[in-house]
């Protein structure tokens, strides 16, 4: 089969990057979101990263246009889904907020249509269990900023068949990404070994062995990260970087994986990083 149209349900900083790249590859895009504001913020970002392209040249104005112009904004999940192959869901990390998206998605959307979440930490086997089609859900974890970065890691959950992991795999290459595939575990490969990375980072902050600007400096040159990991976690964002630490304390029950006090307290304290302005940096 060949993903011909495409669902993006949410349009936050994940969301609106993936309609983008499904957008310009030139396949359809239906963006749900809940409230008109929430969509027109999305398709603002979406302009905004598509005029950078085109100042680099990357792309010209004919193609921008083109791409805004087929992505149709739906406030309603079940008419958006109604005509698509393909459904990647964006929407905050919250199981009940997920749950209520995958029942409606469930009954509204074809039957040949693939279910794919772009959780980060979420189980793909759960989530998929709340579909009565689990055999045709999937990961497919994008990476931020969506529109830069290459890798798609194709998560497989329990029940998912090589069928749909084979159409998720070529249309993630239509996007002119790469897609990696992995098997359902806590924080799958990329958050295991990033989270951990930057939970040490944060310890030795906490800890007085360097500042933030100096650990980020190491692992900058050092080890040439394009970002330290404070300025990334930052970017990540704090409260999504503890939500996934603790997915991977609780699941492997292994004391390697317990988040950092300072992180806590930073979480505690609402400083989650670019999004509020201030996290290990001050962004105003
Ligand atoms: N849309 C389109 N293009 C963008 C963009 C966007 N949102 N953001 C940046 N770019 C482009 C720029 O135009 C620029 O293009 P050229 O190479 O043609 O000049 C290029 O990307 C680099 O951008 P900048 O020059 O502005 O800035 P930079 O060199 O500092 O790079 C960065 C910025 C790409 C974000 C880089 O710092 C980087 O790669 N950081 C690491 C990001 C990362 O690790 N992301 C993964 C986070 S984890 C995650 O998302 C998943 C999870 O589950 C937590």
């Amino acid at each position: 089969m060949d993903v011909k149209k495409v669902a993006v349900i949410g349009g936050g900083t994940m969301g609106n990057g993936i309609a983008h790249v499904f957008a310009m590859s030139g396949i359809p895009v239906n963006l749900i979101e809940t409230k008109q504001e929430f969509a027109d913020r999305a398709l603002s970002t979406i302009e905004k990263n598509l005029d950078r392209m085109v100042k680099k040249e990357k792309i010209n104005e004919d193609k921008k246009n083109a791409t805004l112009g087929s992505i149709t904004v739906f406030l309603d999940v079940s008419e958006g889904v109604k005509d698509v192959d393909l459904v990647v869901e964006a929407v905050p990390e919250n199981i009940d907020i997920k749950r209520s998206v995958w029942e409606k998605v469930d009954a509204a959307a074809p039957d040949h249509a693939i279910l794919g979440s772009n959780t980060s930490s979420i189980s793909i086997t759960k989530l998929a269990s709340m579909t009565g089609r689990p055999e045709k859900f999937i990961g497919m974890h994008f990476f931020n900023p969506v529109p830069v970065m290459k890798l798609v890691e194709i998560v497989r959950g329990l029940e998912t068949d090589d069928e749909t992991y084979k159409i998720v795999e070529e249309t993630s290459k239509k996007l002119n990404k790469v897609p990696v595939p992995v098997n359902d575990a806590p924080g799958f490969v990329s958050n295991r070994v990033l989270m951990p990375m930057i939970n040490e980072a944060i310890f030795c902050v906490g800890e007085g062995v360097a500042t933030a600007e100096n650990v980020d400096e190491v692992m900058k040159l050092g080890m040439a990260h394009p970002m330290g990991p404070l300025r990334l976690a930052d970017f990540i964002g704090l409260d999504v970087c503890l939500d996934i630490l603790n997915v991977l304390y609780e699941g492997f029950k292994d004391p390697k994986y317990r988040p950092a006090p300072l992180l806590v307290k930073m979480v505690d304290a609402g400083k989650l990083g670019n999004k509020t302005g201030e996290g290990f940096y001050n962004y105003d």
